[in-house]
């Protein structure tokens, strides 16, 4: 029995009051003790750290794309996620990923530290220059976005020359994800789908012909060899990578650094201490002001969470960003504490579509956030900081800081 099938109607993700603060929303909602219907959504909403973890791990709650239509000019976005990693469940589910995870673990991405190092340092001179020359600089656009677009970008060998689409193509096919979106958005979707998918397509046969040791050769083998993987997969799984290879880690950065500006506590460890305590600070950045804040699942067996039923057929959301306000996890949960060490923040999800890139993003963060803060030890916002109109992925447009 649903014995919390409350009418939360009025509630609406696309209300510009709620985007810009979710939190007092959303810290009433984990007061109803369980996952709530929302009428107008037509689905339950997790907002508790137990539940939404266990909505990530449950076996029956499955990541199902629906097509989208009509199917002919949805084509090349609509395979672009039936064939990912993200969006398929076993067998296939575990078939992509493991044929990427190995290029993603811990061991080799801390190879990549050096690399990342030398690109923090070259982003913080363009800003000093940045500074020197107009006085301001924008910590989204010139510090928080090239980093982990060009580090993904030279992991899957992107030409130099096209490294500049990959944000407004993410950018464009991302905006689906938010609930309501304009013809032109769908236009703009349909658009980057089919030139990144041509770009991708064109790294693959240009890698067959003269591979090297990169994971887009690599996994071209894989599909050559024809048993593990399709060539729709091989560019659906590349796309999927480029694309959360950079959006999250983006927004992670932006919302943390806002938020740590706002606490004076956070600014003053920042300025006086970033490197030692980067480690926790990346954790907290990102249970804090979480960037990925709901994701869906659909019940493919009648399932029990918090108390309610998810009927079959039936969506149930993950509040990301809820649960890591949760006051019975996470002491103080409305203070941002820089050095919060047990900090079980879900972020980067849970179960079997846990974030292959944490790795990744962990070390491009705990790389990236110290080093601006040891080269501009005076940083200050400089204004209001422009906040993006979408709630699920959450960020900011532009963070400009004087110096
Ligand atoms: C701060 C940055 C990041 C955050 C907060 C984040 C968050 C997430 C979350 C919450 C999921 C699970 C979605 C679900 O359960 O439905 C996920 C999946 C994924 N992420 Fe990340 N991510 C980040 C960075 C990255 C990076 C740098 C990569 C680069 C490879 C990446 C690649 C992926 C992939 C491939 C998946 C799908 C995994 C699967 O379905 O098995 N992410 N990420």
């Amino acid at each position: 029995m649903n014995t919390f099938t409350t009418n939360w109607a009025e509630f609406d993700l696309n209300d510009p009051k709620f985007v810009a603060n979710p939190y007092p929303v959303m810290a009433q909602l984990r007061l109803a003790g369980a996952p709530i219907w929302h009428d107008k959504m037509q689905m339950w909403l997790a907002p508790r750290h137990a539940d939404a973890s266990a909505v990530l791990r449950a076996k029956t709650l499955g990541r199902i794309f629906n097509p989208r239509e009509p199917a002919d000019i949805w084509e090349t976005f609509n395979w672009l996620h039936a064939d990912s990693i993200l969006d398929s469940e076993p067998p296939k589910h575990t078939r992509l990923r493991s044929l990427v995870a190995k290029a993603f673990n811990r061991g080799q991405i801390d190879r990549l530290a050096p690399r990342i190092n030398e690109l923090v340092a070259q982003l913080i001179s363009d800003c000093q220059q940045k500074l020197n020359e107009t006085g301001s600089f924008d910590v989204i656009a010139d510090y928080a976005e090239p980093l982990p677009v060009m580090v993904i970008a030279e992991l899957l060998g992107v030409p130099i020359a096209e490294q500049d689409q990959l944000r407004p193509w993410s950018q464009a096919i991302v905006k689906m994800y938010e609930y309501g979106n304009t013809q032109d958005q769908q236009a703009a979707a349909r658009a980057a789908s089919y030139e990144f998918a041509a770009l991708v397509s064109e790294m693959v046969e240009f890698r067959k012909k003269q591979p090297t040791t990169d994971l887009v050769t690599e996994l071209a083998l894989v599909e050559e060899a024809g048993e593990k993987l399709t060539l729709r997969e091989l560019i659906a799984t590349c796309v999927l990578l480029l694309n959360a290879g950079h959006e999250a880690s983006v927004n992670g950065f932006g919302n943390g650094f806002v938020a740590a500006m706002q606490h004076p506590d956070a600014v003053a460890i920042l300025r006086s201490n970033p490197r030692e305590i980067a480690a926790t600070a990346v954790e907290e950045f990102l249970r804090f002001d979480s960037p990925l804040q709901l994701f869906e699942r659909t019940a493919t067996a009648e399932t029990n969470i918090g108390g309610i039923t998810v009927e079959v057929g039936q969506k149930i959301a993950a509040l990301l960003g809820s649960a890591n306000r949760d006051e019975s996890v996470f002491r103080n949960a409305t203070v941002m504490d820089l050095t919060r060490d047990p900090n079980p923040q879900i972020g980067f999800g849970g179960g079997i579509h846990f974030c292959l890139g944490a790795p990744l993003a962990r070390l491009e963060l705990a790389a990236s956030l110290p080093a601006l803060f040891e080269a501009f030890p005076k940083l200050e916002l400089a204004g209001n900081p422009v906040m993006r109109p979408t709630f699920v992925l959450r960020g900011y447009e532009s963070i400009a800081v004087t110096a």
